[in-house]
């Protein structure tokens, strides 16, 4: 396992939209470990291939208990609006109010090329939908309401 660099805004890989995964390999069970432990390494609940650079649709995702992979993710279904604060680890410093479906249901595969499908609510619903925006180019601050100011930001990083 290794860790990778994590692509900052302004890095093209980052805004191009991602090719599904096909083959099934020990070079893909590599790339999911090491997009895990980047992940935990910078301290963020989730992670989309393109932010290492690799344009596969591949996302991994973090909550208290878990940790899921998802290979060619797709929401398959999206309920209620919430909005919330949101950040991004290609975006340091960057925070938004974005809307959200409060609810999705999330299809694909693991890396066995078995089906999951998880039912997410709450904040781990919000990371599934960022990091699949992620595989279609799309980052929060295209979809951002507002963006949080300085003062609002430290207020946050205080709280926590
Ligand atoms: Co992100």
């Amino acid at each position: 396992m290794a860790l990778r660099v994590i692509r900052k805004e302004g890095d093209p890989v980052l805004r191009k939209k991602t090719v599904p995964v096909s083959k099934f390999t020990p070079q893909l069970v590599n790339l999911i470990e090491d997009m895990i432990e980047t992940m935990l390494d910078a301290e963020g609940v989730g992670l989309a291939a393109p932010q290492i650079g690799i344009s596969k649709s591949i996302i991994v995702v973090k909550d208290n208990e878990n940790i899921f992979e998802i290979i060619n993710p797709e929401i398959i279904s999206g309920e209620g609006e919430v909005v919330g604060i949101e950040g991004c680890l290609s975006l340091p410093g960057i925070y938004g109010e974005v809307p959200r479906f409060s609810r999705v249901e999330v299809k694909g595969l693991n890396r066995y090329k078995k089906e999951v499908n998880i039912s997410a609510e709450g904040f781990i619903s919000r990371i599934f939908q960022h990091e699949i925006d992620h595989l279609r180019g799309v980052l929060f601050v295209d979809r951002a309401v507002k963006l949080l100011t300085p003062e609002e930001i430290k207020k946050i990083s205080e709280k926590h």
